[in-house]
């Protein structure tokens, strides 16, 4: 009994300093840590884990991979950037154990001892690597936003369903207890009833004109490519800062919107909007990055629920690399009775009580997990669906490339959801966005 007491005021200690130093409430973490004393599970031996290649060897595709070496052992790499490869293979390591370099993720898919791949190539690419793993019945943890269009995403949904494997969207928001807890108290009325929630992206890089350049020996540059259009090699284009083209990607709406705008999808909770309009603040430079970079869009729900997405200059793209300054991105619900602001560092509320009482013992709870890449092994194992399986990162993604839809025809539209189509007015324009025309041979029959 004396030792119960004991762990028992540790265990209410541990609660105290965690809740302290997150900004959680003390009864989230307490029921957060209880949940999580289950029993330890079994550590897997050496020939156990499973084995990891990594598709896109980039900063992110990097830093997953190195996350995914603590559950598995990361036996091949994967880049059409030879020095991109090759700085990869030596990152992953371990005790003398160098992971074999490829240049076509294809020859990787045909490896027997690669049981897991992550995907760490640009938007453009993240569709076919998938269908390939889907064909190849190899787990896939890719990043996000899941697809280049809302077409790819029907594809894939198809595909993974059809054959079994556990595919995770890197969207490690939704492994944050910050984020589910904000979440979870919109669904449960915490603040009444909802009527928008109101999302702050970074304003995108501006740029250009860009001067075309010498392709670099080490790059496969008609590869990179892949479905998208040939052009000529331009820097700019290509690695880090591919996601300012909407060649190969959408711009902040698709970016940090695959975060933000993902966490709003989820304390929703309804499919898709059901309209959606925009206005651009700022045109690109001619010759430059032709993603926009300052812009709002506008969503409706079928409740009524509206959903804003505006741009901060106060954090915007220098380089590749994020500049903090003043204004933070985020999201803000705003209900009947209060609001509740999230983002990576903080929770606020209109009221701090609000934060402060537990949800009863009866409230909506949404999919728990506190590791986004664990939660993806765990499900590897056990085969179940991961917290971004492949419908959850379609449909997050579709809504992201509404926005974007909007603003690349200047109209508003109306989506029907199950058809996945717009619908009314307008309807022709962007439907004739859903779908790209992919340059040959990097079609869908490139990994059949
Ligand atoms: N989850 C997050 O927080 C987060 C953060 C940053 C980036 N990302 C995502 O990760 C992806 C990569 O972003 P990044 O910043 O690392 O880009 P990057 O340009 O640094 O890396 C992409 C890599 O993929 C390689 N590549 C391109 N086509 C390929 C192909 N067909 N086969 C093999 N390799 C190929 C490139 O040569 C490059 O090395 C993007 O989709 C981005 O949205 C996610």
């Amino acid at each position: 009994m004396k030792s119960f007491h004991v762990s028992r005021r540790s265990f209410l200690k541990r609660c105290s300093v965690i809740a302290a130093a997150s900004g959680l409430p003390f009864w989230f973490v307490e029921r957060q840590l209880a949940a999580a004393e289950a029993p330890a599970k079994k550590s897997p031996s050496p020939n156990e884990r499973p084995g990891v290649a990594l598709i896109g060897c980039g900063g992110q595709g990097t830093r997953d991979a190195q996350s995914a070496a603590n559950w598995g052992e990361v036996v091949a790499v994967c880049d059409v950037d030879a020095k991109h490869a090759a700085a990869a293979a030596k990152t992953l390591t371990v005790d003398g154990k160098v992971p074999r370099i490829y240049s076509d993720f294809r020859r990787v898919l045909e490896q027997k001892d690669v049981h897991v791949l992550v995907n760490g190539t640009p938007d453009h690419w993240h569709t076919l690597v998938n269908l390939g793993a889907a064909n190849a019945r190899k787990d896939v943890y890719s990043e996000k936003p899941l697809t280049l269009t809302i077409d790819e995403g029907r594809w894939l949904v198809a595909a993974v369903r059809k054959s079994g494997i556990v595919l995770q969207t890197g969207t490690q928001q939704r492994s944050s207890q910050r984020f589910r807890l904000a979440c979870e108290l919109v669904r449960n009325e915490r603040i009444g009833k909802l009527r928008e929630a109101n999302v702050w992206l970074p304003a995108g890089m501006m740029g250009g004109p860009f001067a075309k350049a010498e392709v670099p020996a080490e790059l496969n540059w008609d590869f990179w490519q892949g479905q998208t259009p040939f052009v000529d090699y331009v820097p700019e284009r290509c690695h880090k800062t591919f996601r300012f083209w909407y060649d190969y990607s959408g711009g902040t709406m698709t970016d940090w919107g695959a975060h933000h705008n993902d966490i709003a999808y989820w304390a929703i909770g309804l499919l898709a909007p059901r309209e959606v309009s925009s206005q651009v603040l700022v045109p690109p430079l001619p010759g430059g990055y032709n993603t926009f970079s300052e812009y709002e869009v506008h969503y409706t729900y079928a409740n009524g629920v509206k959903l804003n997405i505006h741009t901060t200059t106060h954090e915007t793209f220098s380089g590749s690399k994020l500049v903090v300054d003043g204004q933070r991105n985020g999201i803000r619900f705003d209900g009947t009775e209060g609001w509740i602001w999230v983002n990576r560092d903080q929770i606020k509320a209109s009221d701090p009580d609000l934060l402060k009482a537990p949800l009863p013992e009866n409230a909506v709870r949404l999919y728990s997990s506190s590791n986004h890449m664990e939660n993806f092994f765990d499900c590897v194992s056990s085969r179940k669906a991961p917290i971004c399986d492949v419908e959850t990162g379609h449909r997050s993604a579709t809504m992201c490339h509404l926005g974007a839809i909007s603003m690349r025809t200047g109209h508003s539209l109306s989506w029907d959801a199950n058809a996945e189509q717009f619908v009314g007015e307008h309807a022709a324009a962007g439907n004739a966005h859903v779908r790209r025309e992919q340059r040959a041979p990097y079609n869908y029959s490139f990994v059949s």
